[in-house]
């Protein structure tokens, strides 16, 4: 049986918890938290061991792979590279303008996550995957294969089908993060115009605003200011700065009662002349199906490391076969 440990308990760590019974290679051996007392309060932990990351007691676990559920914007710059050190490492992290190098606004060169990763996973002779999920994850792979298969045409994503959108849980996270936040979701609107005239072949290539526009819920911190936040949201680089978004102010109450779901959908669509290709999601929970993804590739990240792997590894790099949980021939999935 393989041991895993959940690193933050939000709701990809408790999706984590609630995925592990249909992977019956793999157990949950315990949760590291910046707040023990806030997870055993809120009482899902099933009764495992929960850990306070400053405590350390938790560098005496023995731990096949550590799935890092924090959030991509804040918690996965500096947790990602601190826990490698300890373990192999799987993780959602979803800033896709910062996972190769980058520059900040100041125009100041920035170790992409994928470098800091791969530099400290070799330094201790672990594997890290980076960048599973859904997107990116799945629908990097697709992307991929779509792009190959259809001589080098260009590929799309689009999120949120459906007419009430879908829940972005990187760019609520990234809301929720803006002081004078107190709490709030973000929906992602795909813009079916554009998807109808890539299909057809009426157009060959899209800007980001023209495939998306972004809806934010937000519940002030008591004092704060509307337009102040409004400025700063909409400004933020990487998240919404050039694309259409609408802010929404509303209370607590209103969002406890009409935003709990976290239906996600989307679909990658690769057009060539002479033909298209196409692969679609659909997600009642995001959190819980982003969590089932990471621990298939949980198991592939401990596949690679018993095969003496070192290094980080994004979704392209893992062979599929490595998902599961018999890796044998498997000539029947063929
Ligand atoms: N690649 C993909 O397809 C994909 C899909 C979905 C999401 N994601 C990424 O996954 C990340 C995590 O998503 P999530 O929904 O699990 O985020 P979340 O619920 O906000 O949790 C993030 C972290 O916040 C802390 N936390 C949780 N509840 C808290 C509370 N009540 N008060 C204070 N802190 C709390 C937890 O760390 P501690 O326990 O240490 O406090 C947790 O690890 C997102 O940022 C997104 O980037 C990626």
């Amino acid at each position: 049986m393989k041991k895993v440990v959940i690193v933050g308990f939000g709701n990809i760590g408790k999706g984590v918890l609630k995925a592990i019974v249909d992977f019956p290679d793999m157990e949950v051996v315990g949760i590291i938290t910046r707040s023990r007392k806030r997870v055993i309060e809120e009482d899902q932990h099933e009764g495992l061991s929960v850990y306070e990351i400053r405590d350390l007691e938790w560098q005496k676990l023995d731990a096949d792979v550590a799935i890092l559920c924090g959030g991509s914007k804040d918690d996965l710059p500096v947790q990602g590279p601190y826990f490698q050190q300890f373990f192999n490492t799987v993780c959602s992290f979803d800033t896709h303008g910062h996972i190769d190098n980058w520059f900040n606004e100041k125009g100041q060169p920035q170790l992409g996550y994928f470098q800091m990763m791969n530099a400290m996973a070799c330094t201790y002779g672990h594997v890290a995957t980076v960048c599973q999920g859904w997107d990116p994850g799945i629908f990097s792979v697709m992307r991929a294969v779509f792009k190959s298969c259809l001589g080098n045409c260009d590929s799309f994503g689009f999120y949120g089908l459906g007419e009430s959108g879908g829940l972005s849980m990187g760019h609520s996270d990234a809301l929720r993060n803006v002081v004078g936040v107190k709490d709030a979701r973000q929906y992602t609107h795909a813009i079916h115009e554009t998807i109808d005239k890539l299909r057809k072949g009426e157009i060959t290539s899209a800007t980001k605003d023209q495939m998306h526009w972004r809806e934010c819920i937000v519940v002030l911190e008591e004092g704060a200011d509307e337009e102040s936040v409004r400025e700063t949201i909409v400004n933020m680089p990487e998240y919404f700065k050039g694309i259409k978004t609408t802010v929404r102010f509303i209370s607590q109450e209103e969002l406890d009662e009409k935003h709990q779901g976290m239906f996600h959908d989307g679909l990658v669509l690769g057009a060539a002349p002479f033909g298209a290709m196409e692969y679609r999601n659909s997600w009642d929970s995001n959190p819980l199906a982003t969590a089932y993804i990471l621990l298939a590739y949980a198991r592939a990240t401990i596949r690679l490391s018993s095969n003496g792997g070192e290094g980080a590894f994004t979704p392209l790099d893992i062979a599929p076969r490595f998902l599961l949980e018999d890796e044998g021939p498997n000539l029947n999935l063929v």
